[in-house]
């Protein structure tokens, strides 16, 4: 693999993903524009990604992977076995494919792959949009230290990652920090809908319920405590915390939090190839 100033990147397919990683990467300075190609059917996305980050775009897919170190597989799932079909015999024994498709293994991109044996498989997150990802990421065994640093350097443009060691874990990642953020949104709902219910208005509860989110994530972020040591630093004994939290204990939203994450990794395992 050449130096990681002059890695090329290719993205297949110009969607919500693949731009939130381009902003990512062009934004923390990690790759220039020269360095990164779009293949993407839809003229109007070209366009778009043209002129807002003054990258390259093609409407073909082999020529863009003919020029790739790295190839990043940015479409739909169920779009993924016509794009290898497509670039499979195009890619050489040196790139390093990276699939952010939901659900597909490993195993089935290696053998769609032509002659390309560096296969990465990254789960962001919605958040990637706000280079705020939690990114769960799994290496297949050999890849390489160079392979895995790159990986994990384009990840980290927009956000935290992680590394999985099973790649059956990436389910768990789907169902925990790939739907999390709707899981977040659901809570800061019910939140406001709490305060509009006792009176506040929206407009105050919803800023209310979304400061107090972003507060609570700066704390757990720089105290270096527990998430449980940090409860108990707000819930007095006797004070009106542990009559909240007694409230959320009967309604149990410990277990239906468990059920959520359990529920959605089960379907990720369902739909995965
Ligand atoms: N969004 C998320 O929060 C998220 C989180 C984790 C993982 N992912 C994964 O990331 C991938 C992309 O998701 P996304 O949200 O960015 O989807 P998206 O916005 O729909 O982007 C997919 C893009 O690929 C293009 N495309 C379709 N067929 C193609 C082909 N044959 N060659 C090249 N490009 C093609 C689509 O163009 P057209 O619109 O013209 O079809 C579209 O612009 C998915 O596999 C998804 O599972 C997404």
């Amino acid at each position: 693999m050449k130096k990681k100033k002059k890695l090329r990147l290719s993205f297949i397919g110009g969607g919500k993903m693949a731009e939130a990683l381009v902003r990512g990467l062009l934004d923390s300075g990690a790759y220039t524009r020269s360095q990164i190609e779009v293949g993407e059917p839809d003229g109007g996305r070209r366009d778009a990604l043209k002129e807002a980050y003054g990258i390259r775009v093609a409407k073909t897919n082999v020529s863009v992977v003919s020029r790739a170190d790295v190839c990043i597989l940015a479409v739909k799932p169920q779009e993924i076995a016509s794009v290898l079909d497509e670039i499979g015999p195009h890619l050489s024994a040196h790139v390093l494919v990276i699939s952010i498709a939901a659900g597909i293994s490993t195993h089935w991109i290696r053998e769609r792959s032509g002659k390309a044996r560096k296969i990465v498989r990254a789960m962001p997150n919605a958040a990637a949009l706000v280079g705020e990802s939690a990114t769960g990421l799994y290496f297949r065994p050999r890849i390489g230290e160079e392979a895995k640093k790159v990986a994990m350097g384009i990840f980290g443009s927009v956000g935290e990652t992680v590394v999985v060691d099973k790649e059956e874990h990436l389910n768990i990642v789907t169902g925990l920090s790939g739907s999390g953020p709707a899981y977040v949104f659901l809570f800061l709902e019910a939140l406001t809908d709490a305060g509009v219910y006792l009176g506040l208005s929206r407009d105050v509860a919803a800023r209310l319920a979304l400061q107090t989110v972003r507060g609570s994530v700066g704390m757990a972020t720089e105290l270096d405590k527990s998430f449980a040591a940090l409860r108990e630093i707000i819930a007095s004994p006797g004070g009106t915390t542990v009559a909240g939290l007694k409230a959320l204990e009967e309604g149990a939203v410990r277990a239906a939090l468990t059920k959520a994450v359990e529920m959605a990794t089960r379907r990720s395992e369902e739909l995965s190839l």
